[in-house]
C-alpha cells in the first residue's frame, strides 16, 4: 500500500474516534499537560477576558492534575456542582465555580471552560448545547459557524451581543462536537440552573432540542416544541419565559427551516419590546 494510503486510512481511522483537530506536532500526556489555573482568575472580575488560543506546540487543557478520580463519581460529581453552585451569589462567583469544578469528565480533553459571552444584565438569556472547536479554542460560546448564524438572527431583530447574554447545557467541548450525554447534562444542570437564577434575564431562548429537552423535562422533538411559549420557574418561585427554536447550527444545515425560524424571532422580538435600550 502506498504511504499516502496507509496515511489517509489513519486520518479516517482517527477521524472515526472523534479526532479531527490537529493540536500539535508532538503527543501530549495529559497526565503531565500544564494545567489551566482558571480557578485562580478574580472573582471580583464581572466578565472574564475570552481565553488567548493554545499555541500549536503545547495545548493546554482545562484539567488540573493530578487527576481526581474520586471526583469524577457521578454522584460526588452531581453533589460537588449543587452544592458550588447554591453557595454562588453572583455570576462572577459562579463563573469561577464552575472553572474550577472538576467533577465531568468532558474537562479532561476540553482546551478551555466556556460559560458565557455577552451582557450579564441584559434582558435576554440564550442557551445553546456546547462549546465546539472554535468555542474551545477561543474559550467563548457561539463564536463559530453556528454563532455567526446567531449573531445574524439576533441582528434580524436589532439585537447584537450588548442585549443578550449566551451559554450553554455543557461547558466543555464533548469530543468530536458529539452531543452531550444525559449523565453530562445532569452534571452540569446545577450551574445552568443557578446561572439563570443569578441573571435574572426578562426571556431566555433555547438554541435547539438539548437545551430545550432538559429545561422543560420533555422528550419531544424540538420541531413540536419550537415556536411555543413554557415558564421557566426557580427554585424560589421565580417565573421566566422561555421560547424554544432552532439551533443555528441545524439552520446551518437546513436552510429551508429559517422561516420558522424567523416566525420565533418575531415572537421573541415582540416579547422583548419595551425592555431593549439601544
Ligand atoms: N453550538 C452550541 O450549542 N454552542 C456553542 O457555543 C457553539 C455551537
Amino acid at each position: 500500500m502506498l504511504e499516502t494510503d496507509l496515511a489517509r486510512k489513519l486520518l479516517d481511522f482517527y477521524l472515526a474516534l472523534g479526532v479531527d483537530e490537529a493540536m500539535g506536532d508532538s503527543p501530549l500526556d495529559r497526565r503531565r499537560a500544564e494545567p489551566l489555573r482558571e480557578a485562580a482568575r478574580p472573582i471580583a472580575d464581572n466578565h472574564p477576558p475570552p481565553l488567548k488560543p493554545a499555541p500549536l506546540n503545547g495545548p493546554r487543557l482545562a484539567s488540573s492534575p493530578p487527576l481526581d478520580l474520586a471526583a469524577l463519581s457521578p454522584d460526588r460529581g452531581l453533589a460537588d456542582a449543587r452544592s458550588l453552585a447554591a453557595g454562588c451569589l453572583s455570576i462572577a462567583a459562579l463563573d469561577a465555580a464552575i472553572r474550577s469544578f472538576n467533577g465531568c469528565a468532558l474537562k479532561q480533553t476540553a482546551m478551555s471552560t466556556v460559560v458565557y459571552d455577552g451582557t450579564i444584565e441584559a434582558p435576554l438569556l440564550v442557551i445553546g448545547e456546547a462549546p465546539g472547536g472554535e468555542e474551545d479554542r477561543l474559550g467563548k460560546p457561539f463564536v463559530g459557524p453556528a454563532g455567526q448564524m446567531l449573531d445574524k438572527m439576533l441582528g434580524a431583530i436589532g439585537l447584537d451581543r450588548r442585549h443578550a447574554c449566551i451559554t450553554n447545557m455543557i461547558y466543555w467541548r464533548p469530543p468530536g462536537n458529539r452531543k452531550p450525554t444525559d449523565a453530562e447534562l445532569a452534571l452540569c444542570l446545577p450551574f445552568v440552573e443557578r446561572f439563570i437564577s443569578l441573571m435574572n434575564p426578562k426571556i431566555i431562548l433555547l438554541a435547539g432540542a438539548t437545551p430545550t429537552q432538559t429545561l422543560l423535562g420533555r422528550t419531544d422533538g424540538i420541531t413540536k416544541l419550537r415556536g411555543r411559549w413554557f415558564d421557566w420557574t426557580d427554585s424560589s418561585g421565580v417565573t421566566i419565559p422561555m421560547l424554544p427554536s432552532y439551533h443555528p447550527s441545524y439552520l446551518l444545515r437546513s436552510p429551508g427551516q429559517k422561516r420558522d425560524a424567523w416566525q420565533d424571532f418575531l415572537r421573541l422580538a415582540d416579547r422583548l419590546d419595551g425592555f431593549i435600550q439601544s
